[in-house]
């Protein structure tokens, strides 16, 4: 008899995980394969819709999510949605249409770059451009790096030098326009080594990567060091503010023990920040910024010769929703500096009382020192096994690899009274069942212990594939 295929086990766990949460959608609502032959009344469509915003909308507004909704506050919510319905056919591309999109994108750059050391009051060089998020930010300062690194420094072929906890985004952007990816280990406190990323660095470096802090365990690189390597090895250095961008320059402000991260320091010559998570904008704005607009060109798509016309496109999108730059806008004016400083002193409360709440719980350990961003593991218990309780519990939290943890990234929604305290009480309850009871109860604990195996990782990969196209069955 042939064993049963191990991934085959898991990938039907997943798929009817998957079809257990879809269940209601297809159930409850029409399911549609094609288009219907005669239009919809919006009555019918707005009540579907409000079906599935309804069934969604407890689990992120009361809290039970690490990171995904950075604000979530009805009336805030409304008055991005009123901008939306204001600006929903702004076009950036079409400057002699809405020269108002142009302005939005201009003063969310402005501002932004303020927070950094630049524009008005710092660096006056820095320039910058609104993308649709971390990933095109991320993906759009790399290839300025590898234009710039092919045309200034004679490089045929560019390096990234990044951390190991550098995000995704970095290797997706790598594959993407064939860069090649090299990976720094970390030291023991999590951060990067900066010797070891000094190490790296060759004449093939276009460009090194630190992150302040990191998507995995929430900290900080020494971004000082980095500066310094970058300026005495001539290559740029790339700082990876998406997560952290609205926060760590509050934070500083507030006294937290944040070291330099930006502009100030010679050695940065970019930065992305996200103003579609911390910065409370609706989804779809980010920032990117460099330290002189030389570099910037380097992002920029111009074409003179297409017969359509003069072609300029600064993002990997032609046409853009500009009302989306209108709402970061609209974010940014409505929290102001003062707005941003409260919600940075509430979530780095929040923070500490998890972080804190975790530390106490035995069994548990928190990996190096961070601020809001919360990962944590067990030396004793199977990590994925209490996430997989506290997923049962009704929470969604993101498990992490080398080494197996967990992480919460504290938002604005776990700064309502009791949330914290919910999380920690739901937390020891999960690690006593564990303890009690070590077998897995869910569907990521045996996935996860497969991706941990160099032999068994190409599996994960398949699975994941196969996953994606489960999701997009109807
Ligand atoms: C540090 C960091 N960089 C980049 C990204 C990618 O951002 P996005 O998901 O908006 O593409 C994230 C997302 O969480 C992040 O935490």
């Amino acid at each position: 008899m042939v064993d049963p295929d191990p991934s085959e086990d898991m990938l039907a766990g997943l798929e009817e995980f998957l079809e257990a949460e879809l269940r209601p959608y297809r159930t409850e609502l029409p399911v549609y394969k094609r288009l219907p032959g005669k239009g919809i009344s919006r009555v019918d469509i707005l009540s579907q819709i409000r079906t599935m915003a309804r069934r969604e909308e407890p689990k992120w507004k009361d809290g039970f999510v690490s990171g995904a909704v950075y604000n979530g506050d009805s009336s805030h919510i409304g008055f991005l949605n009123e901008v939306y319905g204001l600006n929903s056919q702004l076009n950036p591309l079409h400057p002699d249409i809405w020269p108002s999109a142009i302005k939005y994108d201009a003063e969310v750059v402005a501002m932004t770059a303020s927070l950094f050391g630049g524009g008005e009051g710092g660096l006056a060089s820095v320039a910058g451009t609104i993308s649709s998020g971390g990933t095109e930010s991320i993906f759009l300062a790399m290839r300025a790096y590898r234009d710039w690194a092919r045309s200034e420094k004679g490089i045929a072929e560019p390096q990234i030098v990044a951390p190991r906890s550098a995000h995704a985004a970095f290797l997706k952007a790598a594959q993407i326009l064939d860069i090649e990816f090299v990976e720094v280990g970390l030291a023991p406190d999590f951060r990067v080594d900066p010797s070891a990323l000094a190490a790296a660095v060759t004449d093939r470096t276009a460009v090194i990567v630190g992150s302040a802090p990191s998507f995995p365990h929430g900290l900080i690189d020494p971004i000082d060091e980095l500066s310094q390597i970058a300026v005495d090895r001539g290559v740029g250095l790339h700082v990876d503010c998406c997560l952290g961008g609205f926060v760590v320059p509050f934070a500083r402000r507030l006294g937290a023990d944040v070291p330099p991260f930006d502009f100030t320091l010679p050695g940065v010559t970019s930065i992305s920040a996200d103003t579609h998570k911390f910065g409370y904008a609706a989804k779809g704005t980010s920032v990117i910024l460099y330290r002189n607009r030389n570099l910037r060109r380097y992002q920029m798509f111009t074409t003179a010769d297409w017969m359509g016309g003069l072609y300029y496109s600064p993002t990997i999108a032609g046409s853009r929703p500009g009302a989306l730059s209108a709402e970061a806008w609209a974010a940014m004016l409505s929290f102001g500096e003062e707005g941003y400083m409260q919600a940075t002193k509430a979530i780095l409360g929040a923070g500490q009382v998890i972080k804190d709440g975790i530390s106490s719980i035995e069994s548990l350990r928190v990996l190096g020192n961070p601020l809001w961003v919360v990962a944590f593991t067990s030396d004793e218990l199977d990590i994925y096994a209490v996430s997989d309780r506290m997923t049962a519990r009704g929470w969604s939290l993101n498990g992490l690899q080398d080494p197996a943890a967990v992480h919460i990234c504290v938002t604005l929604r776990h700064t309502q009274p009791g949330v914290a305290e919910r999380f920690l009480a739901d937390l020891e309850a999960s690690v006593a069942e564990v303890r009690s009871s070590p077998g897995s109860v869910g569907v990521m604990t045996p996935i996860y212990g497969l991706a941990g195996n160099v032999a068994t990782r190409g599996e994960v990969a398949e699975i994941l594939f196969r996953y994606a196209d489960v999701q997009f069955k109807v």
